[in-house]
């Protein structure tokens, strides 16, 4: 199969420019779209048919369920029932945007794309092109992101390629994702909201809206820990992951630079093709051949959009030992060390 790379400027692009992308998904194939969030993998979520191919071009284990992209609220009443009043006030709040929600499943929705489970997960994107395209081929769109299972999300359209030219009829190139790490999961389907993902909307936001809401145990923890498992079957892999091998270090900052400044010393020694994952603030602290920015400290928001960007780098490098700083703090940085964690092997060292 040869992938067609379609551009579309987000900013101003006409109907007629989605219309083979809508054509393909309403026969069942597969296109490839960008979100705010990061680009996803889309089939038509209510054929069984389109679920299986979205599983077999990512190698993803079919007991990991896929998120249900919508346009509107409409469409959530066609796929989700006993949509609860925590559920409606979260919509209300933070769609469209970077927010799944888990709601009881409606029978339309194939089981193959809920991974079994008799729950579906949801989200209305806030991404133009995500929403016209959803709107446009009137199909609500399952969609994973759009990465290769185990590498880290794709944040352009190259991340696409890389992984996905030749197992998927469509990309379509909208630039870069905003956001750059996936949404929030939060399910509302049971009395007090869980989150099951940590993402933009953070669980202070949700709880301005809902007021009570929990964090699923397994994803606050650091280590993988022995019966605990997370409710969002997803979060159970070993995940967004380079090549080479992810170190994190943690600690009070000079001293991270000068345990990082350590190890690469003696990595590099033995030979061993090493890079250092630093900030704008530090980079220039570094004495190791690759050093890049993952963004600034003073723009949370610049490290969650640079964090895949940054790990695919390092695979393009070829770096075998990659030694990261933490970007622990209150607001995005648990999200972006949920997913540092996870694509580190949970291999953190204090300085
Ligand atoms: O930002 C995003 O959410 C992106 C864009 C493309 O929308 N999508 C995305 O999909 O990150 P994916 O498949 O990479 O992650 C979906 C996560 C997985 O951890 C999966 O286990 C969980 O959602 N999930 C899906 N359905 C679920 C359900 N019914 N109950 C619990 N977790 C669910
Ligand atoms: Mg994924």
């Amino acid at each position: 199969m040869v992938t067609k790379v379609q551009k579309i400027n987000p900013g101003n692009f006409k109907k007629e420019e989605l219309e083979e992308a809508c054509d393909i998904l309403k026969n069942g194939g597969l296109v490839a779209f960008p979100t705010e969030t990061v680009y996803g993998l889309g089939g038509d979520a209510l054929n069984p048919l389109a679920a299986s191919k979205i599983y077999k071009a990512k190698g993803r284990p079919s007991d990991n369920p896929l998120i249900v992209h919508i346009a509107c609220m409409e469409d959530l009443y066609k796929v989700a029932e006993d949509i609860t009043e925590n559920g409606r006030k979260l919509a209300e709040a933070f769609w469209p945007g970077p927010l799944t929600m888990v709601f009881k499943k409606k029978d339309i929705v194939p089981l193959s794309v809920t991974g079994g489970l008799l729950t579906v997960a949801v989200r209305m994107p806030g991404h133009p092109v995500a929403r016209e395209l959803i709107r446009q081929s009137g199909v609500c769109i399952a969609a994973p992101s759009a990465n290769k299972s185990g590498r880290p999300s794709p944040v352009r359209a190259e991340h696409v390629i890389e992984d996905l030219d030749g197992k998927i009829d469509m990309v379509i190139d909208g630039g870069s994702a905003r956001v750059g790490i996936e949404s929030s999961i939060i399910d509302v389907s049971g009395e007090v909201p869980v989150i099951l993902r940590p993402g933009y909307i953070t669980k202070d936001m949700a709880g301005q809206v809902v007021g009570n809401i929990f964090t699923d145990p397994a994803i606050e923890s650091r280590t993988p820990v022995d019966g605990i498992t997370a409710k969002a079957p997803g979060m159970k892999y070993r995940h967004y992951a380079p090549e080479g091998e992810l170190i994190i270090v943690e600690g009070d900052i000079s001293n991270v630079i000068c345990k990082i400044n350590m190890f690469v010393k003696d990595k590099e020694k033995e030979g061993c093709k090493t890079a250092v994952i630093a900030t704008d603030e530090t980079k220039d602290k570094y004495r190791c051949s690759i050093v890049k920015s993952i963004g600034s400290r003073k723009h949370e928001a610049s490290i969650a959009a640079g964090l895949y960007d940054i790990l695919r780098e390092m695979d393009y490098l070829g770096a075998q030992f990659i030694y990261s700083e933490s970007f622990d703090n209150d607001i995005l940085g648990g999200a972006v060390m949920n997913r540092m964690i996870k694509a580190a092997a949970y291999h953190i060292v204090r300085a």
